[in-house]
C-alpha cells in the first residue's frame, strides 16, 4: 500500500495536508485508513463509501446496472468534492489515481489480474511513502505509515 499520496492529488487540486491512501484492492487501505485517521485524531473518508452513499447503492450494483464509464465519473465527481478536504485520511479505489478502466477482479484468471496490478504499479509508485503490507498486520502497516509520515513531517502527532 502507498499513502501519502501528495504528490498525485497536488495537480489534481487536492490539499496537501490529507493523507490519501492508495494501491491495489485487498491491499487494506479501508482498515488501516480507519486505524490511521484514529491514531491521528482525523476524520476519515473512503471514496466509495462516498460514491455508494450518494448512488444509494453498493459499488459491484453500480458496476452491474450502470457499468464501469459512470461508476469512473461517479469516481471523478467524488474527486471533485474531496478538494474541499483539509487535514483528513482519506482511502481510495484501486483504480482512482490510475483514472482507467478494469476493476473488480471477479472473473479474471491470476494472470489478468497480476497484469492488471503491473500496468498500476506506476501510479501507485508516485506515492511519497510506500508500505509493503504483505504478511504484516493493519496495525503494524499503521505504525510503519505514521513513523514515514513523522520522518517526512508529514504530521505532528
Ligand atoms: C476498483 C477497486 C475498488 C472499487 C471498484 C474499482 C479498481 O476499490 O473502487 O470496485 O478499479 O481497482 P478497492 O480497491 O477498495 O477494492
Amino acid at each position: 500500500m502507498t499513502a501519502g499520496a501528495r504528490a498525485i492529488w497536488y495537480d489534481a487540486g487536492m490539499r496537501r495536508d490529507n493523507v490519501i491512501l492508495v494501491g491495489f484492492m485487498g491491499a487494506g487501505k479501508s482498515v488501516c485508513g480507519r486505524l490511521l485517521a484514529r491514531r491521528l485524531g482525523r476524520c476519515f473518508v473512503e471514496t466509495d463509501e462516498m460514491i455508494a452513499a450518494v448512488e444509494g447503492r453498493s459499488i459491484p450494483e453500480i458496476f452491474r446496472d450502470a457499468g464501469e464509464t459512470r461508476f469512473r465519473q461517479l469516481e471523478a465527481d467524488t474527486l471533485e468534492s474531496l478538494k474541499l478536504k483539509s487535514g483528513d485520511v482519506i482511502a481510495t479505489g484501486g483504480g482512482t489515481p490510475c483514472r482507467e478502466g478494469r476493476p473488480m477482479l471477479d472473473g479474471r484468471t491470476l494472470a489478468e489480474i497480476e497484469e492488471l496490478y503491473r500496468s498500476r504499479q506506476p501510479y501507485y509508485r508516485r506515492a511519497h511513502i510506500t508500505i509493503d503490507t504483505t504478511g504484516i498486520g493493519a496495525d503494524q502497516v499503521v505504525a510503519r505509515i505514521l513513523s514515514a509520515l513523522r520522518e517526512a513531517h508529514a504530521v505532528r502527532a
